[in-house]
């Protein structure tokens, strides 16, 4: 099979990439990504020279450059992690996240049926998708494959509309597609712009930690190569037109969670314990800001019999080590474009 993997070079699709390369190593891996600030080819350099593995650089909303990619590959099936994916980007600058999430996933859906001419024989469009289209949840409950979509921020809306889309492909013109629905992820290679790779680089340079209001939003948190295991079972077992949600039954409130990385960096670092709370900075919250994601994955389980492997306490160091391992990478996706985000959208806040 020809397997193209969009969004490989970002943080997710790197790990995915990663593991179909190692394990499957009949299949070519085609993978796609523009590159965009999230997008690093430093993620999957173990793998540039595999026999196996081909990469374009592309935008998913080029026409054109999605029909001559589909062509000279004979594409049979894709994992579409493409997007943008950050909330505070999603609230500054809408309209990327309509044009890359929606537009590019039309784009997408539309080449690959028109390659595929209709026929659909061992073809798949296999969709990466979020829990936060379900919306946000109080005290208690949880997210079921069947919870009505309610989406409150622009990148869930976008990624909601993208669902939608892949939906009525399946519907309409009879194309296999399968989705799922993940829940926050963390582990090596994520862009320090997301909650924990940001807090452990600055930890690292002893810079303000700014926790969004009071800190007691809650999110479920999954390994990310657990996700990228799940996509894997999904994709070879998962019923086509079927959604799955995916999470690690691993809810933290943000402080609590922020506490333990604090303790567990310190230790890492030779630091007295509890030295870097006072680099706990409370700032103005996320405009819109859901309080509480917490999927059920009874399905996944019950029906393709996949778990978590990693307690969060295991993950959470591995990943903390990652980091202060690989401080050259951190440090050249710090520079340049990065920091502009970075004074540009904090200074209102800290
Ligand atoms: P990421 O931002 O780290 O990576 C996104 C990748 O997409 C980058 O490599 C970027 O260059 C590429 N890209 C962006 N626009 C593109 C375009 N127009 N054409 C081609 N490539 C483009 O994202 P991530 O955190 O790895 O998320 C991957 C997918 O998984 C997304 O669809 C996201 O919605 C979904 N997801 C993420 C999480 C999470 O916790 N990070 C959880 C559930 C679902
Ligand atoms: O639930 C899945 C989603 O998880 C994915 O679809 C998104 O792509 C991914 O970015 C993530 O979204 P969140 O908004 O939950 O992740 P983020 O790391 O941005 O924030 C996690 C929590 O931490 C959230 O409640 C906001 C808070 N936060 C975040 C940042 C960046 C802070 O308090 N301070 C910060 O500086």
């Amino acid at each position: 099979m020809n397997i193209l993997i969009t969004g490989g070079a970002g943080f997710i699709g790197s790990h995915v990439v990663r593991q179909f390369v190692h394990k499957y190593p009949e299949h070519t891996i085609i993978n796609l990504d523009l590159l965009t600030y999230a997008g690093n080819l430093e993620n999957i350099n173990d793998v540039k020279d595999a026999f196996n593995y081909a990469f374009e650089k592309a935008d998913i909303r080029d026409l054109e450059a999605m029909r001559s990619i589909f062509k000279k590959h004979k594409v049979d099936r894709v994992i579409h992690l493409a997007a943008e994916s950050h909330v505070d980007r999603s609230i500054t600058d809408p309209l990327v996240f309509v044009t890359t999430n929606v537009i590019g996933t039309g784009t997408l859906l539309q080449v690959a049926k028109e390659a595929w001419k209709d026929d659909f024989e061992g073809k798949l469009f296999y969709h990466v998708s979020t829990d936060e289209v379900y919306g946000s949840l109080g005290d208690t409950g949880f997210f079921y494959e069947d919870t009505p979509y309610d989406p409150r921020s622009p990148y869930s809306a976008s990624k909601a509309s993208s669902d939608h889309l892949v939906r009525a492909f399946g519907h309409t013109y009879g194309m296999p597609i399968v989705i799922s629905n993940c829940s926050n992820n963390y582990g090596p290679y994520q862009f320090p712009e997301k909650l924990l790779p940001l807090f452990i680089n600055n930890i690292i340079h002893n810079k303000p930690l700014p926790v969004y209001g009071k800190g007691i939003n809650v999110r479920d948190w999954l390994y990310v190569e657990d996700h990228a295991a799940a996509i894997d079972t999904i994709f070879h077992n998962g019923k086509q037109g079927e959604t799955y949600n995916i999470g690690g039954h691993n809810e933290w409130r943000n402080i609590d969670l922020i506490h333990l990385l604090i303790k567990q960096t310190d230790e890492k670092l030779g630091r007295a314990e509890g030295t870097s709370k006072e680099l706990i900075t409370y700032v103005t919250d996320r405009a819109g800001h859901d309080m509480r994601y917490a999927i059920d994955a009874t399905k996944i389980k019950d029906e393709l019999g996949w778990v978590p492997s990693l307690q969060f306490e295991e993950g959470l160091s591995k990943t903390i080590d990652w980091y202060l391992e690989n401080k050259e990478w951190l440090e050249n996706v710090t520079s340049g474009e990065y920091r502009k985000y970075y004074a540009k959208h904090y200074e209102v806040k800290l």
